[in-house]
């Protein structure tokens, strides 16, 4: 048994969720509910990030105080998790009174520490804005890229970060954790821009007030990025609590996208580093949800609801899409017409039509009470099922959810095939029938424990129309590996409601 931290990046609150921030709070839960399964202990994270000019400039547009807008959005956040099934154990907000003190205790301990220093930060700096430009960065005529208007050349002192002495640190704590960043592609990128040399930076402001003063200077407050990262010590009780920090800390596992690499594999260990605590044991990071192409995006007018969609197709379809389209690491497009399109092959042709197909043949030639399967060494599907089996948890272990979910739906085309080989439902009731039908309820059984980290419902449906008392999903199911022959027999057997109607409305033009 082992300590698992899983976090996600905490949201800008400057709009809702989307269904590429879905994606990721729905690869997290997943890799959540499976260490559970595994017996893990597990504290899962998520939260949303709320400081800075972003938000305070949305807030702003709209007429309302930042404290006012972000409560709003916030919530909305938590709306769409609950309607997505995220079993998240925290959720924090970086206005909280508990971040605040932790990050005023963090950002000390580094200026104790020495690797913090007062500067000065010019730039060009748009008021509209309130952001400065490298010269690069602007329009011609040296405007502002944004407004077309003057920039102005601007001087601000600030607080930096020596993050520029870390170089060699990180360098070296890198190459004693060859899995600190995956997958090896990013772990790369992170050294490539680590050893390009690294430049200090600045980490507060004077020019806006909405976010965490500096404890020894209160005319500055945290730069925003500087004061996010730190939700993840937060969370686990940095400075407050250090019997939950070290049970936590530092099996802390990220999951980020692409987007945000360079401050989770570079700024933060650094942070850390500095701060006198390990950096984190992962950051995990995946690509892109596209859609025609392009990122789904707050700043492009081409989001999707989450929570509207899983109204529409049912939050375990969604999860389950979103898990098995894109392999975790890699851009993926999603399109409505793939999402129905995989409902009715792998929901309703596959997995439905097997537990229907058992539980009606159950009923007409066992009475309705399920048969035990035959012993591995007698059942033609037990050899295929233990190999589905070893691959799913295999993939599931090392954060594969697209490649643990096609083991287990190879599981569920060889149980079909069997029963469309031994066609129990023409054959008189007796050993036979009950063989069949035990060995495809073993597979149910242990489909639902394999599928519970992204089904969470339909696993737990399965599981209580098996007869089987819990859930697939409970802490320790699949503790030490799951075997064949668990399945009990002798319990009755419930057809229930179709699982998963088919669809008929994957035409384009059909979206929610
Ligand atoms: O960056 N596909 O917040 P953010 C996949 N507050 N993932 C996507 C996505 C897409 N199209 N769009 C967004 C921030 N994401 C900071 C993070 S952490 C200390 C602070 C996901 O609201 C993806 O995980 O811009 C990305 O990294 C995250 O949303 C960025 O969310
Ligand atoms: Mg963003």
């Amino acid at each position: 048994m082992a300590r698992y931290y899983q976090t996600t990046p905490i949201f800008y609150v400057n709009d809702r969720p989307h269904l590429g921030t879905a994606y990721t709070v729905v690869s997290a839960d997943a890799l959540a509910r499976w260490h559970r399964v595994v017996g893990d202990e597990v504290l899962f994270l998520t939260g949303t990030d709320e400081h800075g000019l972003k938000i305070q400039r949305a807030a702003e547009e709209r007429g309302v105080d930042p404290r006012t807008w972000a409560d709003e959005t916030s919530a909305h956040f938590k709306t769409a998790w609950a309607a997505l099934d995220i079993s998240y154990d925290d959720f924090i907000r970086t206005t909280e009174g508990r971040h605040r003190a932790a990050v005023q205790r963090f950002i000390r301990a580094i200026h104790d520490n020495g690797h913090i220093y007062k500067g000065t930060y010019s730039g060009w700096y748009c008021v509209a804005c309130e952001a400065y430009y490298g010269e690069a960065e602007l329009a011609p005529g040296r405007t502002c890229p944004v407004h077309g208007r003057d920039v102005e050349w601007l001087v601000e002192e600030n607080y930096f970060f020596a993050l520029s002495k870390f170089q060699d640190a990180l360098l070296e704590w890198y190459a004693t954790r060859p899995d600190a960043v995956r997958p090896e592609t990013r772990r790369n990128e992170a050294l490539s821009f680590i050893r390009q040399g690294l430049e200090d930076i600045s980490i507060s402001r004077t020019s806006i007030g909405w976010g965490i003063p500096v404890p020894w200077d209160e005319s500055h407050v945290v730069y925003v990025w500087y004061d996010a990262l730190i939700n993840y010590c937060t969370a686990a009780g940095y400075g407050i609590d250090d019997a939950a920090f070290v049970r936590w800390w530092p099996a802390v596992h990220h999951l980020v996208g692409k987007d945000i690499l360079r401050f989770h594999a570079v700024w933060w260990p650094a942070m850390c580093l500095a701060a006198g605590v390990e950096p984190p044991a992962e950051v995990l990071v995946h690509g892109f949800l596209l859609v025609g192409g392009e990122k789904m995006s707050k700043s492009r007018a081409n989001q999707i609801d989450p929570v509207a969609l899983a109204a529409d197709v049912g939050s375990d379809a969604l999860r389950y899409h979103l898990l098995r389209e894109v392999s975790l690491g890699a851009d993926g497009e999603f399109s409505y017409e793939g999402l129905v399109a995989r409902y009715n092959a792998d929901l309703a042709n596959n997995l439905g039509n097997l537990l229907a197909r058992v539980a009606t043949v159950v009923g007409s030639k066992c009475g309705g009470i399920g048969p035990a399967p035959r012993p591995a060494d007698a059942s033609p599907l037990a050899p295929q099922a233990l190999a589905c089996v070893a691959d799913a948890e295999a993939a599931w272990a090392r954060s594969a959810p697209h490649d643990a979910l096609e083991a287990t739906w190879r599981l569920i085309r060889d149980a079909n095939a069997e029963l469309e080989a031994e066609e129990p439902w023409k054959l008189p009731p007796g050993a036979q029938v009950e063989g069949v039908l035990g060995d495809a309820l073993e597979v149910l059984r242990l489909v639902a424990v394999l599928a519970s980290p992204a089904l969470p419902r339909a696993a737990a449906a399965i599981w209580s129309r098996l007869g089987l008392s819990g859930g697939p999903g409970d802490p320790g199911r699949a503790a030490g590996g799951l075997g064949w022959g668990g399945y009990p027999g002798g319990l009755r057997v419930e057809k229930g409601e179709v699982l998963f109607p088919r669809r008929h409305d994957g035409a384009p033009g059909d979206r929610p």
